[in-house]
């Protein structure tokens, strides 16, 4: 299907997750100079996935080192009890799983209701429509290209088809479609042309663990992704 509606812009967002967090601040600062977009937080909890990372203390800590999208993922279970804390430790988007718990509507309409933009992330199991009926309480769908808990795994390749069912649901509305787990610039083009234009990286941008190589890293997966959607770079 070709692409027939006004692309959302393309965004880079480093996931925090592959910093060094003995320098959380500098990290974010550092991201951030390097042309992010928004920064990606990875919130595990130990139960919905096997990895604990942190909670919205650390995230508030983060909050005045850029000025930056905060771009909350939500890997916990139940995650109602926390939307607050998340909304008021500088979190601009709260994303959930579809997978955490049995009322995905409910837990939208509270991150809407605490002015912030909600998003539904997806397992690789799990299939596109389930956002069906939450289209109009969604700003954003993660699709999750590993499965989450983990850094540095390997990009399960069904996720670009599952790009593209989403971009079909979508259907023009104002929803970024990002894409989460071992985004390189190998597959940046292609999932570009499925239809994400959100692409979150942790590995891919913090390798080289200097600012220059974040630079260039970021640079990588931009160049790969605005190729393929035809942009000038
Ligand atoms: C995995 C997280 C990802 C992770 C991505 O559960 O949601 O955001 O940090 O790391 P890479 O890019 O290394 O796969
Ligand atoms: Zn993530």
């Amino acid at each position: 299907m070709t692409q027939s509606f006004t692309p959302r812009p393309l965004v880079i967002a480093p996931s925090i997750l592959a910093s060094d967090f003995s320098k959380l601040g500098e990290e974010v600062r550092a991201v951030d100079q390097a042309g992010a977009d928004w920064i990606h937080l990875d919130v595990m909890d130990g139960h919905f996935v096997p990895n604990i990372s942190y909670g919205p203390d650390v995230i508030k800590a983060m909050r005045p080192h850029t000025k930056k999208i905060f771009d909350a993922h939500l890997m916990i279970s139940p995650c109602d009890p926390y939307l607050e804390a998340f909304a008021k430790a500088g979190c601009d988007h709260i994303t959930v799983h579809a997978e955490a718990g049995p009322h995905l509507h409910r837990s939208l309409q509270a991150i809407r209701a605490l002015g912030k933009k909600a998003g539904v992330s997806i397992n690789p199991a799990t299939p596109a429509s389930v956002i069906e009926y939450v289209l109009d309480l969604i700003d954003l769908v993660l699709v999750m290209s590993v499965n989450p808990g983990f850094g540095g795994q390997a990009f399960i390749r069904s996720a670009i088809g599952k790009i593209s069912d989403v971009r079909a649901m979508v259907a023009g509305r104002p929803i970024d479609i990002e894409v989460d787990g071992g985004v390189a610039p190998d597959v940046a083009g292609q999932l570009a042309a499925a239809g994400a234009n959100a692409f979150v990286a942790g590995s891919a941008v913090f390798k080289g663990g200097t600012l220059e190589a974040y630079k260039t890293n970021v640079a990588a997966i931009r160049n790969a992704a605005a190729d393929a959607r035809g942009e000038a770079i």
